[in-house]
């Protein structure tokens, strides 16, 4: 009796080897739920690592992050790499997730799958959220501030969810405490059981095909279907080893809480969350919060919502919401940078003319 007999894992271990990957004209967005996977796993390992050095107070955080780039092995590199890989993961987790609408694969019986996708979604934001503050430098604070105040927007809670992210009145030392927690305890927690049970389930249900799309054949998951995905792993961690060598993510002058000082001009959160920092210069914090609430509500319940997903029907209607999602999105990040850039500019002329 070999050791698989032994714990019982015969027939999953069969399953796996016999597993085939459908191949036709748009199976290369498979390889991005794999990607997000091995993304994922990278940043556990840099931010253990980051966690040898890092000091959670105000006083000591940004310090401690300057002595790990000077003088920890690699720190630099590895802190660079965690900071690249966030901002690919949520870019990959992105395009795993329009891929995966556009080819209908939330579709009967992968709901859950989806569910849990979008589950991961908020959890892979939360995670960028919590981690933006943990540095401690001036634009990590204001974009925190700004960040901690919107959610003040949505009735009833408002008030109680900004303060329970913050810890008090304002962004302090307990607010970095909060954060610091919820990024390495709360949300890893979360997200590896998450994680497991969304790719336990692809790995069970198999990979679905798109409606009306023609099959070219099967590729068998291990060896070929492995190999290829371990190809896309090694070319994504060799850019984002050249990335993080070549261009240091960047850390500002410390932010001081015992001399406040007013945010620089342009402030601004990260690119995944300016199409949502830009709709509020055109519409009241609580219309905002109302329609994003909606459409998130329409965007979790699409696998129940798409009335031919019992059948092997295309949903050019579905096809289009996702088809205006992007435009919407790129549209309100291109004007939220135009009108950031301008902010600048239009403080640089200020400084010049006193
Ligand atoms: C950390 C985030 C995520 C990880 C690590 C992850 C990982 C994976 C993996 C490894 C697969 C199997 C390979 C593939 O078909 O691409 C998969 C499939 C899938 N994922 Fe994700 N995923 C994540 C986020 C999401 C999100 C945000 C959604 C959508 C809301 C989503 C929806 C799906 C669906 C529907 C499938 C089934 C695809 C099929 O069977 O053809 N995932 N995911």
């Amino acid at each position: 009796m070999t050791l698989i007999d032994h714990l019982h894992l015969r027939e999953p271990y069969d399953a796996i080897l016999a597993k085939v990957v459908p191949r036709h004209r748009s199976s290369i967005w498979y390889y991005m739920g794999g990607l997000a996977l091995f993304l994922f796993c990278l940043q556990i390992v840099t931010g253990v690592l980051l966690l040898f050095y890092y000091q959670p107070t105000p006083e000591a955080a940004h310090q401690s992050v300057e002595m790990l780039i000077a003088k920890a092995p690699f720190g630099g590199v590895i802190r660079s790499l965690h900071s690249w890989s966030a901002n690919a993961l949520i870019a990959v987790v992105f395009l795993h997730m329009f891929s995966t609408f556009f080819m209908k694969s939330y579709r009967s019986p992968r709901q859950i799958v989806w569910l849990t996708g979008i589950v991961l979604l908020l959890l892979m934001l939360g995670f960028c959220f919590t981690g933006y503050l943990l540095p401690w430098d001036s634009t990590a604070y204001f974009a925190t501030r700004i960040g901690t105040e919107i959610p003040k927007a949505i009735p009833f809670f408002g008030d109680a969810i900004s303060g329970l992210l913050r810890g008090s009145k304002n962004v302090t030392g307990a607010t970095l405490t909060r954060l610091f927690g919820l990024h390495v305890a709360v949300l890893p927690l979360i997200a590896v059981l998450v994680v497991a049970a969304h790719v336990t389930m692809t790995a069970l249900l198999g990979s679905a095909m798109p409606p009306g799309t023609v099959a070219k054949g099967k590729t068998r998951f291990i060896p070929q279907y492995v190999l290829g995905e371990s190809i896309v792993w090694l070319i994504g961690f060799a850019l984002l080893l050249i990335v993080a060598v070549l261009h240091p993510w960047e850390l500002g002058p410390a932010y001081d809480l015992t001399k406040p000082t007013e945010p620089p001009a342009g402030v601004h959160p990260e690119w995944y969350f300016m199409f949502l920092y830009q709709s509020l210069k055109y519409i009241p914090e609580w219309a905002a919060v109302v329609f994003y609430t909606l459409v998130f509500i329409f965007w979790t319940l699409v696998p129940w919502l798409d009335r031919r997903a019992g059948t092997n029907r295309k949903s050019p209607l579905f096809t289009w919401c996702g088809i205006a999602a992007i435009l919407g999105m790129i549209a309100l990040t291109t004007l939220a940078y135009i009108s950031v850039a301008d902010e600048q500019a239009k403080a640089e002329k200020t400084v010049e003319s006193p």
